[in-house]
């Protein structure tokens, strides 16, 4: 199993260009299986959950290849309607060939996903969906099967704005018969970059972005080519690390909107925060000071941030509380940074941080993509060496992340062994 080796101590400086967004790429790869035509994207990172999306196309029929840096997909044929149920334990994000499915071939079936590291995570908003869009929906023996003769736009009232509900439903009713509206919809950047793409294939959709999404259904699809956006979770671990160092950091392709939350918190802890043309740039003070953090939908904190704050925050003056309430059980970090000197405490859904001096290396598991990435961090200001284990997880969502983090000036190495 591979660990990443992290001496702290060096202060990161310099220039950095993050990937293309792992959260945009897995809907708008699903979101292929609902034309013929051909798709050529670009800037899709290769992760291992991008991997595992690229095996649910193959797996119903459709042909991908990497052109350079470029990603062709062509679903001309669709020739199964089940999502692979291993493919669909590696990755819940394979739950989002299902609308493509419903819209395409008027069925899907699929292994029930179970809770993980973070939370219990439901897909009961995505079913209720597509069962107003006019799909039967039959759970039986672990399996969800959704079954429609014909997918009719309806209007949607999400109970809460979930991302990966509000992308399923505009794939299911891209095309469909009539209109649908997905009120209280997602407004996260990935959900606008799904509905930019869409349209290039020909969909007929607006309002991504706002509360209220509107898709007039289109007979089918063409061909289209799209790039997606910059990681803005990715530009928000690197604008930490440049905090965390009191280093000076630049991301040259960060869209300073979509992490506005984010440097909003740094700058509240004393970070000094620039953008303009060249990127987004933090610099990083002597002496950081505590912020309240709460997470939330975007553009709230996002909770993909949430355990690298508290990594930042273990090192503030003063005490402070940072309050999960997208996923419940978020928190499994919360140990590993103790043991690196950390003084942490979970009351229900908060954490209180009473910020100490220094923390000091040691082995430490990642249980999830970003505790890992908050790990790595906490590894670069700590005292010493620091090993971080369960890399497996940090692969699922970072591209490179030693490589960014050793051009930056860290001391960080990959031990395959
Ligand atoms: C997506 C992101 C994930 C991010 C999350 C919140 C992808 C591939 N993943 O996950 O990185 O952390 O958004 O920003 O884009 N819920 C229900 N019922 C449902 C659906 C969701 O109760 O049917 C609940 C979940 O349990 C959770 C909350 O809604 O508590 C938010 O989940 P959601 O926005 O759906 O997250 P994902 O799309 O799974």
């Amino acid at each position: 199993m591979d660990k990443i080796r992290i001496v702290g101590g060096n202060r990161l400086e310099g220039e950095v260009k993050v990937s293309g967004a792992k959260n945009a790429s897995l809907p708008i790869l699903a979101a292929c299986l609902l034309t013929r035509g051909e798709c050529v994207l670009h800037g899709i990172p290769c992760l291992r959950d991008v991997e595992v999306m690229l095996q649910v196309l193959r797996s119903l029929g459709a042909r991908v290849t990497w052109q350079g840096s470029d990603l062709v997909v062509s679903a001309q044929e669709v020739v199964a309607t089940e999502i692979p149920e291993s493919l669909m334990r590696q990755m819940r994000a394979s739950n989002l060939v299902m609308g493509a499915l419903l819209g395409r071939c008027g069925t899907f079936k699929a292994f029930t996903p179970g809770g993980c590291a973070i939370g219990s995570r439901p897909m009961d908003l995505h079913l209720k969906g597509f069962n107003a869009l006019g799909a039967k929906i039959n759970q039986e023996y672990g399996f969800i099967i959704g079954e429609a003769q014909r997918v009719r736009g309806v209007s949607i009232q999400l109970d809460f704005p979930s991302v990966g509900a509000t992308e399923n439903l505009m794939m299911a009713a891209t095309l469909a018969e009539g209109v649908t509206v997905i009120r209280n919809a997602a407004r996260e950047p990935e959900i606008v970059d799904l509905q930019n793409f869409l349209r290039r294939l020909g969909a007929r959709i607006w309002g991504a972005g706002t509360h209220e999404i509107r898709i007039e259904g289109v007979a089918n699809l063409g061909s289209g080519e799209h790039t997606v956006i910059p990681d803005r979770i990715e530009t928000g671990t690197f604008l930490v690390a440049g905090v965390l160092t009191q280093g000076d950091v630049l991301i040259s392709n960060a869209v300073e909107e979509h992490v506005e939350s984010i440097l909003a918190k740094l700058q509240e802890a004393g970070a000094e925060v620039s953008s303009g043309k060249e990127g987004v740039r933090v610099r990083g003070g002597c002496c950081l000071k505590a912020v309240d953090v709460k997470t939330l939908p975007y553009p709230g904190f996002p909770t993909d941030m949430q355990p690298q704050i508290v990594t930042l925050l273990s090192v503030a003056n003063g005490t402070s509380l940072v309050t999960e309430t997208i996923f419940e059980n978020r928190f499994k970090h919360i140990d590993e940074l103790r043991r690196m000197g950390a003084r942490v405490r979970l009351e229900g859904r908060s954490v209180i941080i009473y910020g100490v001096p220094r923390l000091t290396g040691a082995i430490v598991e990642a249980s999830d993509l970003r505790a890992g990435a908050a790990l790595v961090l906490a590894g670069l200001v700590a005292d010493g060496e620091t090993l971080v284990e369960g890399t497996v997880h940090i692969d699922r969502g970072y591209e490179r992340l030693e490589e960014k983090f050793k051009q930056l000036g860290a001391d960080i190495q990959r031990l395959t062994k």
